[in-house]
C-alpha cells in the first residue's frame, strides 16, 4: 500500500515509524513531514491544511490510504473532500471533528448524553461572562470554544482571574475567532488520564490509557503547553475503569453523535480528570494525542497499518494485537521559550542514526534538515521514549538517551515518569 500521513510533528513520526514497519507498506509519503520522516518516506512540503494540495498529492501518487495527524486539516474537512473523492483516509470528518473543535458542540452533546463533564455556562458577551462569574466563589476554568493549539483552557484560582480570562478571550480577542466564544466552567480536582480509543461508526477499540504532563515545568508548574512528556500504561486507570470510561463516556458519545446522524471515524481522544466522584471529561480530541501517541504506539504489538485501515473501512474486532508488558516514557525536548517564542535553525547534535532498538526511539517533533544537518524546527523539538519492565527503568532508559542529545537551549522536565507521581496526593 502507498500511504500519505498529514503533519510534521512527534506523533506523525510515531505513526510513520510503524507504518514503515508494516509489511503491506510499500510506499510513504509525509506532508510535510520533518527530518525523522525523511528518513522513512518522502517528504512533500506544504500547508497541511491545503485541502486542494493534499487531494491532488493523493490522486497523483495513487496513494490507497491518507492518515490524518493534526486537528486542524479535519476541521477543515480534509476528511469530507477525500470521501467525496472516494480517496480513502483515516480521520473523522468535520462534523464529528467538532467534539474537538467546537468545545460548545461537545458540551451540549454530553449534557444531552448525560456524559460526565464539569458544569459550564456558555457565553459571547464579555459583560454577561462576568457578572456570571461574579456570582461563584469557587476556581474556575475558562476555556475558548475554537482551536486554540492547546492554548485554549485558562485554569483559575479565584473568580478575579476568570473575569480577566473572559475579557482576555472575548474582548482583546487574543486567540482570535476561537475565542470568540467561551466555556466557563467548575475546576475539577484528581488525576488526569488520557484514553484513546479507534472508532469505525459504532465499534470501537480501546488502547491503554496513557498520562500526560501538560505543565512546562517540573511539579506540574508553569504554564500547560501541547505537552511535554507521556507514559503507557497509566495505573491511575485499572481494567474497571477503563470499561467505566467505555460505557459511561465512550458509547453514549458515540450514541449522541449517531443521532444526530454523525458517524465517526478515526481516534477519538477522550481526556479525562479522574475525580472523586468518577471520571469526568475535560475534553475530547479527535485524533492521536501528541505526546501520548510516541508513549502509545511503542507497546502496540500489531501491524498498525492494518489498524488504521481497519478504522477507516470498517472492521475493528478482526485485527489482532497485543500489547507490550513494559512501560513506556516519552520525554519532550523543547526549544528555550517555548511554548511563548523561539528560536529554530540550531543545529541538534548527538542524535543517534537509528537505535535500531525495540525499546528506544527517537521520535523528531520540531525538527528540518538544512544541508544534511538536522536543525530545530519548532517548539517541540524531539520525544525521547523508551521501554522498561517498571516505570523507574523506562525512566532511566529516556533519561540516558536524553542526555546524549544537545542543542543549544534544550529543555525538558527532569521529573517525569517519577514512581511517587503514581501514588502521590494527586491520585484520586
Ligand atoms: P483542555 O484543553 O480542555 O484539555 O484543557 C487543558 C488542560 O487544562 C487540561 O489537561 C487540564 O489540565 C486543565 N483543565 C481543563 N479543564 C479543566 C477543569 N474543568 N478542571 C481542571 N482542570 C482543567
Ligand atoms: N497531549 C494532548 C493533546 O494531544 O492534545
Amino acid at each position: 500500500m502507498k500511504v500519505l500521513v498529514i503533519g510534521s510533528g512527534g506523533r506523525e513520526h510515531a505513526i510513520c515509524h510503524f507504518l514503515a514497519r508494516s509489511r503491506r507498506l510499500r510506499e510513504l509519503f509525509i506532508l510535510p513531514g520533518n527530518a525523522g520522516t525523511a528518513a522513512l518516506g518522502t517528504n512533500i512540503p506544504g500547508d497541511p491544511c491545503d485541502v486542494g494540495f493534499a487531494l491532488s498529492i493523493a490522486r497523483r501518487e495513487k496513494i490507497d490510504l491518507t492518515v490524518v495527524g493534526p486537528e486542524e486539516p479535519l476541521a477543515a474537512g480534509i476528511v469530507d473532500a477525500f470521501k467525496q473523492a472516494g480517496l480513502p483516509i483515516f480521520g473523522p470528518t468535520a462534523q464529528a471533528a467538532r467534539l474537538e473543535s467546537d468545545k460548545v458542540f461537545a458540551k451540549q452533546l454530553m449534557r444531552q448524553q448525560a456524559v460526565p463533564t464539569a458544569e459550564a455556562r456558555v457565553f459571547d458577551d464579555y459583560e454577561l461572562a462576568r457578572r456570571y462569574i461574579a456570582t461563584r466563589d469557587e476556581a474556575l476554568v475558562v476555556k475558548a470554544a475554537g482551536l486554540a493549539r492547546g492554548k485554549g483552557a485558562i485554569v483559575c484560582a479565584e473568580p478575579a482571574d476568570a473575569i480577566l480570562a473572559a475579557e482576555k478571550l472575548l474582548v482583546k480577542r487574543a486567540l482570535g475567532e476561537a475565542g470568540a466564544r467561551i466555556i466557563v466552567e467548575e475546576r475539577l480536582n484528581g488525576r488526569e488520564a488520557s484514553v484513546l480509543a479507534l472508532v469505525h461508526g459504532h465499534s470501537a477499540l480501546l488502547l491503554e490509557p496513557a498520562q500526560d504532563y501538560k505543565r512546562l515545568r517540573d511539579n506540574d508548574e508553569g504554564p500547560n503547553t501541547g505537552g511535554m512528556g507521556s507514559f503507557c500504561p497509566t495505573p491511575a486507570v485499572d481494567e474497571d475503569l477503563l470499561r467505566q470510561i467505555e460505557t459511561q463516556i465512550l458509547v453514549p458519545t458515540l450514541d449522541g453523535l449517531a443521532r444526530e446522524g454523525i458517524e465517526y471515524c478515526g481516534v477519538l481522544y477522550i481526556g479525562l480528570m479522574l475525580t472523586a466522584g468518577g471520571p469526568k471529561v475535560l475534553e475530547f480530541n479527535c485524533r492521536f494525542g501528541d505526546p501520548e501517541t510516541q508513549a502509545i504506539l511503542p507497546r502496540l504489538r500489531c501491524d498498525l497499518l492494518d489498524l488504521l485501515e481497519a478504522a477507516t473501512v470498517g472492521g475493528l474486532e478482526e485485527v489482532e494485537f497485543s500489547w507490550d508488558p513494559r512501560y513506556a516514557l516519552c520525554v519532550v525536548m523543547a526549544s528555550a521559550g517555548y511554548p511563548e517564542s523561539y528560536r529554530t535553525g540550531v543545529p541538534i547534535r548527538g542524535l543517534p542514526e537509528d537505535p535500531g532498538r525495540d525499546d528506544l526511539f527517537i521520535f523528531h517533533a520540531g525538527t528540518r534538515l538544512v544541508d544534511g544537518q538536522t536543525v530545530t524546527g519548532g517548539g517541540r523539538v524531539l520525544g525521547v521514549t523508551a521501554l522498561g519492565p517498571t516505570l523507574a527503568e523506562a525512566r532511566s532508559r529516556t533519561y540516558a538517551a536524553v542526555e546524549q542529545i544537545r542543542f543549544e537551549g534544550a529543555y525538558y522536565r527532569r521529573d517525569l515518569g517519577l514512581v511517587e507521581q503514581l501514588t502521590g496526593p494527586q491520585a484520586a
